[in-house]
């Protein structure tokens, strides 16, 4: 997969996207990490990319000529057959889901616009096809949402994550919470590890994380047993819960 950020701050992103499991999947050729200013793209010698809002009000806007040069210039030479998904982060945008990240996974060339300011001149927002936020509260830029968006996708990309990280056991994969999880030493601080998890039982095993899973889900995120892919099973251990 290639990636094209589009940004005001690139020095933001050197770290973030070297480091760990993105870092490994760029050497490993999975995924292409490029980032540009929008700077590069301004009309004036200032390299200013933000004018006053007509109608008056607080704040700057991006204005549309840079971002939509900058969106020209990684899209007019595609990456793979289809064309790219052009994201704008912004706190306007649809909630980024796992859902979203699994079929941002599936594309061959994303190319990521940072908002800033108060927002972007409207004019321009034909060329994204899609909007997105990552939660509801607001950052002091896009950067660190399209950073978000990228770690999200990138581990679901096959072969990014090792089998010993696989993204089946995530929370969310398959629409509920992550079950706990522990590792030695089995007595911390007079705590011990449950005694099903030393056990070998399989079977055991499995439907206790289920259970764990489930109750935390319950207590945690009622709102995701509404859309999660239950299983009667599922069904089963919630009504023993309900019930206790
Ligand atoms: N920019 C500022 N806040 C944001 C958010 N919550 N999601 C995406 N982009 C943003």
């Amino acid at each position: 997969m290639h990636v094209d950020i589009l940004t005001i701050f690139p020095g933001m992103f050197y770290g973030a996207i070297s480091e760990s499991i993105l870092g490994r999947a760029q050497e490993q050729g999975l995924l292409e990490i490029s980032i540009h200013d929008i700077r590069n793209f301004s009309q004036d010698k200032h390299n200013s990319v933000d004018d006053y809002p007509f109608g008056g009000g607080p704040g700057m806007v991006m204005q549309a000529e840079p971002i939509w040069a900058a969106v020209q210039s990684v899209t007019s030479a595609p990456y793979g057959s289809r064309p790219p998904r052009v994201i704008l982060t912004t706190p306007a945008g649809k909630q980024f889901t796992q859902e979203m990240a699994k079929e941002f996974a599936s594309e061959e060339h994303l190319v990521i616009v940072c908002g800033h300011y108060e927002g972007i001149d409207e004019r321009v927002s034909d060329v994204f096809t899609d909007e997105v936020s990552i939660g509801d509260f607001v950052l002091t830029g896009g950067e660190l949402a399209s950073m978000v968006i990228v770690d999200a996708t990138a581990r679901l990309i096959p072969g990014v994550l090792g089998d010993s990280e696989s993204a089946k056991g995530d929370s969310f994969y398959d629409g509920i919470l992550d079950y706990p999880h522990y590792t030695r030493p089995r007595q911390w601080r007079g705590m011990d590890v449950p005694e099903v998890l030393v056990s070998g039982d399989h079977e055991k095993i499995r439907v206790w994380r289920r259970t764990e899973a489930l109750k935390r889900t319950l207590m945690r995120r009622p709102d995701l047993l509404e859309t999660a892919a239950l299983t009667d099973e599922d069904r089963q251990i919630l009504r023993s819960l309900l019930n206790q």
